[in-house]
């Protein structure tokens, strides 16, 4: 042990953590921890917890984590001797003759010896995967589709179930270091060491600069946990630190947005597939210092989720979470896949354009948000009204940003009256006196219109869904031609290939001559009508909407039926009514005939 490691464990020693937290706030006292709200994030919850036996605070909110004096540094934002000093000062200590320079030397002498050890640590397993024995590992990421070429560019590795200890200690590194790599643990029984990773893939996490800080391992096939990663260490910070950014800074830095995914291998896939600027956080939730790194050379970047639950889930608390720090220009937005895929699977079944396709239809912050907490809200009261007037107000008072703020506000504000509006259309409709046709038809034209798009859209998005709907589909009148003729081959295609992807589907029309009405069918007006109809909206969602949609439109033409009756009559009263008024006339000339 050094000098200076033996005076900062004397502070530890006489400093517990929760002592020091307590004293910027206030937590309490549950089990062996404690807990609070986070001094490092605004919260509601209490997502903070501090653990005196381990010596360590961490944040499940923002991810925040470190020791007593990382939590020094972060909240009086201090270097760390000055943080030992501040530390020392409260125990009345001195800090002892080493001169602060050479602390400083010393600790980069240290951060120096540690890049060196996982840099061997990386080269020797990547050595381990190129053995006669690895073969299966070599077969497992094979039929995973991964080129040879691209697990030596991500440097990927395999560790069998023992021998990096040996390996590393025979290079003179010493355990207590391997330990706080994370790269051997400790039986807390009978204080053996083994290493950390047996028998996983190895995927090496290099910071900006090219240096190996940390890995995460994956399990070969099945078994519990899938993915093992490095713990915090002193070279390695979870929330602030993304897998493969080194690989995609040079393309975002040429214009192209990054995509962040949620796994290692979904990075791995979209790199091999040409989409270079993937990264994923690491094995959390995206913390703001990793949507604040990316925005050094990005304004937004796009968040491509999974398509499960946790998926969903995990987007909306990235965009809630960056509400706080959106600043003018800076933003990000969300590609949401189908159900059961990730952006790996996507990739590999759909192509590169397939996915490109998708990053540029990635919704707004605004819509997420206002999808996620707004749009599904009970509106049948004035009471009810003014709950979700007030919910706009205080979620937006999330946003630190003045302008933003005020931006945000007035768009959920109007889309809270446009959705009233489209209410009250609605209830009216019932009592519409069928002799007011004349104007009704007008808008009711124009709102036919628009759901032969919607329905068209959602059907060329969702081409699975044309065999179940394909009778109501046939019975469906549409006004306008090229909407006839569309609807004819969207039968035909998906007659031919029920199962044929969206993509596939896209070509073949615009192959057969309907580019044009495709762009009108398949754009934002479209979706904005009708979220649905997207391409990303889940099957069951775009069926539900389909038969809404449907069944208004079915109702629609009866009252137009109604009303082409209505008119004829009056037109054949009108005649008769004329008839009887030249009738009278004629009568009226022949008396008034001058003699
Ligand atoms: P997933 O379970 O979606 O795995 O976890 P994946 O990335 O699709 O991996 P494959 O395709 O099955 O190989 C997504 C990410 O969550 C973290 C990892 O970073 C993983 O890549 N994770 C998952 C863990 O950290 N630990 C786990 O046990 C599971
Ligand atoms: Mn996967």
């Amino acid at each position: 042990m050094t000098k200076l490691n033996e005076f900062t464990q004397s502070l530890r020693d006489r400093l517990p953590l929760s002592v020091v937290v307590g004293r910027f706030v206030v937590i309490k006292k549950k089990g062996r921890e404690y807990s609070g709200l986070c001094p490092f994030h605004q919260e509601k919850g209490a997502s903070f917890t501090v653990n005196d036996e381990k010596g360590f605070y961490h944040c499940f909110g923002c991810g925040a984590h470190g020791d007593l004096f990382n939590f020094i540094m972060e909240k009086m934002n201090l270097p760390f001797m000055e943080a030992v000093e501040y530390l020392a000062d409260q125990v009345n200590l001195t800090v002892p003759q080493f001169e602060n320079a050479q602390a400083n030397a010393q600790t980069k002498e240290i951060n120096q010896s540690f890049y060196q050890t996982m840099e061997l640590a990386c080269q020797w397993f990547e050595g381990q995967l190129r053995k006669p024995s690895a073969e299966f590992v070599r077969q497992y990421l094979k039929n995973r589709a991964m080129l040879g070429i691209t697990a030596k560019n991500f440097r990927v590795g395999y560790a069998p179930e023992s021998g990096l200890k040996e390996f590393l200690t025979s290079y003179s590194c010493d355990e207590s270091q391997l330990i706080q790599l994370g790269l051997i643990g400790q039986s807390e029984r009978n204080s053996r060491t083994y290493d950390r990773f047996r028998g996983r893939i190895m995927f090496p996490i290099l910071d900006v600069k090219g240096r190996v800080i940390a890995f995460g391992g994956r399990i070969i096939d099945q078994g519990e946990p899938k993915y093992l990663n490095s713990p915090d260490t002193p070279l390695f910070h979870k929330g602030r630190q993304l897998y493969a950014l080194n690989h995609a800074l040079p393309a975002a830095r040429n214009g192209q947005s990054f995509v962040v995914v949620e796994g290692y291998m979904d990075v791995i896939s979209l790199h091999q597939n040409g989409i270079e600027t993937a990264v994923a956080p690491l094995g959390t939730a995206m913390t703001v210092d990793q949507l604040q790194l990316l925005w050094h050379t990005c304004a937004t970047p796009i968040l491509c989720f999974d398509g499960d639950v946790a998926g969903i889930k995990a987007a909306e608390r990235a965009a809630y979470k960056a509400l706080e720090v959106i600043k003018p220009g800076y933003s990000l937005s969300f590609c949401f896949l189908g159900s059961g895929e990730d952006p790996d699977s996507y990739i590999k079944q759909q192509g590169t354009i397939a996915f490109q396709q998708l990053l540029r239809q990635a919704k707004p912050l605004n819509d997420v948000i206002w999808d996620h907490f707004f749009s599904k809200q009970d509106l049948s009261t004035p009471e009810k009204k003014a709950k979700v007037r007030k919910g706009i107000l205080e979620l937006t008072n999330q946003i630190h940003d003045p302008d933003i703020q005020h931006f945000y506000r007035q768009d959920f504000n109007g889309r809270l009256q446009a959705f009233l509006q489209t209410q009250r259309d609605k209830s009216f409709k019932g009592y519409v006196p069928t002799v007011n046709l004349v104007t009704k038809k007008l808008t009711e034209t124009k709102k036919n219109a628009d759901g032969q798009k919607i329905l068209l859209a959602t059907l060329i998005n969702h081409p699975t869904l044309v065999s179940q709907l394909s009778e109501q589909l046939m019975d469906l009148t549409f006004t306008d031609n090229s909407f006839h003729n569309i609807r004819q081959k969207l039968l035909d295609f998906c007659g031919e290939e029920p199962h044929i992807s969206p993509v596939v589907l896209r070509e073949r029309l615009q192959e057969a001559g309907f580019a044009l009405i495709l762009d009108q069918l398949l754009c934002r007006d479209t979706y904005h009508k009708a979220r649905f109809a997207h391409v990303t909206s889940d099957l069951e969602m775009a069926y539900q909407g389909w038969i809404e949609i449907w069944k208004a439109m079915q109702e629609d033409q009866n009252l137009r039926q109604e009303a082409t009756q209505t008119a004829a009559e009056l037109s054949s009263n009108l005649n008769e009514h004329v008839w009887q008024k030249l009738k009278l006339l004629k009568k009226n000339l022949v008396v008034q005939k001058p003699n």
